[in-house]
């Protein structure tokens, strides 16, 4: 039968990473998960049990833009942590970041639009946009401007989209930085998208939100990665209040609702923070084990991780193919990693990502064998 070309877009490696490490596992392998990008943790126990006694009831079709309830608690959540006085009617519920992608890049973007997106960054901003007839444009990034696009980047495209702190690098975005990039998109017309997921993974500064800097931007979020909830597919978008129609209809007829269930659950999961701020305490325990244990091992070389879970690794000292050195670890060590070549097409074959989403004890022995494995090198 016929295929289309917009769905002939990229594997993403890393799952090809996860399902090697899980051959490996089924035959018996030790191995060490430092591929992975989703919390070790399930969601949060207190949030479990609540959401058993909703069990009995229907719970049929929400409304498209989701539970009034959770996005009512969304919005409180924005004055909680940025003190944004936030009208849930700009909250929208979706099935993870990943659906947000599909409703923004819908609502926003017209066929061949071009869309910046700095490398290294996630893999599935290019692979979605293809998919929809989009144009992603790849920005060159450079350490000193912390792996992000920069103001001057901005001209020429009809959208943008940054994360702060980032995948696979870990960067943020000061406020400065972000308003700058905002103010450069609005002399522009350029939709700016933040995807803001690994909001609430930081340590010792917050992640600012694109709405402290502007009410002109979609802002991403999602329940997979602080509140550890990756499995149950929801999210959330806040879009600005001229756009919440078009989302709704775009919405509605897409997926009708996201999982009600996980909707629920969502729900339950913003009232246990302090058991979310516990798995907090496991990632900066984890963090700092790799700082300090990774450029003894060899790994010298990374990006300043100052959010989420990995450390983006420079290897180009040991390979210039990232995705063979990947397999070797691998195969010598049992420790899965992620060559970069995911995240940057251009220049990921001499960088590697190390996830510390796992468990100190985890984390501890990944470190070991890596260290030992980089000394009989
Ligand atoms: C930067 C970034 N955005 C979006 C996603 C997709 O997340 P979700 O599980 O909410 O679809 C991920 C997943 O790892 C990510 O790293």
């Amino acid at each position: 039968m016929r295929q289309s070309t917009r769905g002939d877009v990229d594997p993403f490696i890393v799952m090809d990473v996860m399902e090697s490490a899980r051959k490996a596992e089924a035959a018996g392998r030790s191995i060490i998960h430092m591929e992975v990008g989703q919390p070790g943790t399930g969601a949060p126990a207190a949030a479990l049990t609540a959401l058993k006694s909703d069990l009995s009831d229907t719970l049929g079709y929400t409304v498209g833009l989701g539970l009034p309830a959770l996005r009512t608690r969304i919005a409180r959540h924005y004055d909680d942590i940025y003190g944004i006085d936030l009208d849930p009617a700009r909250v929208v519920v979706t099935a993870g970041a990943s659906g947000a992608f599909v409703l923004a890049f819908s609502a926003l973007f017209d066929n061949g639009d071009r869309v910046g997106l700095g490398l290294p960054c996630y893999p599935s901003y290019r692979q979605i946009l293809r998919a929809m007839g989009l144009t992603p444009v790849e920005i060159t990034t450079t350490p000193q401007g912390r792996f992000q696009p920069q103001p001057g980047d901005v001209d020429g495209l009809d959208g943008l989209i940054v994360a702060s702190p980032a995948n696979p690098t870990g960067t943020m975005l000061s406020k400065t930085e972000l308003a700058a990039l905002a103010y450069a998109c609005e002399d522009t017309n350029t939709a700016l998208i933040s995807d803001e997921i690994y909001h609430g993974i930081d340590y010792g500064t917050r992640a600012v939100s694109a709405l402290e800097v502007t009410d002109d931007v979609y802002v991403i979020n999602s329940f997979s990665k602080y509140f550890s909830m990756t499995g149950w597919r929801v999210g959330w978008m806040v879009v600005p209040a001229d756009h919440v129609r078009q989302v709704e209809r775009l919405a509605q007829n897409m997926f009708i609702c996201p999982s009600h269930a996980s909707q629920r659950l969502a729900l339950h999961a913003m009232d246990a923070r302090p058991e979310l701020d516990a798995n907090l305490e496991v990632y900066a325990a984890n963090r700092a084990l790799l700082l300090e244990g990774l450029p003894k091992a060899g790994f010298g070389t990374f990006a300043p991780p100052d959010g989420a879970f990995y450390v983006y690794a420079d290897v180009s000292d040991h390979t210039d193919d990232a995705l063979a050195f990947a397999a070797e670890i691998l195969d010598r060590t049992g420790v899965a990693v992620t060559p970069g070549l995911d995240f940057d097409p251009q220049d990921g074959h001499r960088w590697l990502r190390f996830s510390y989403a796992g468990s100190t004890a985890d984390i501890a022995e990944g470190l070991r064998r890596l260290t030992a494995f980089m000394a009989e090198r």
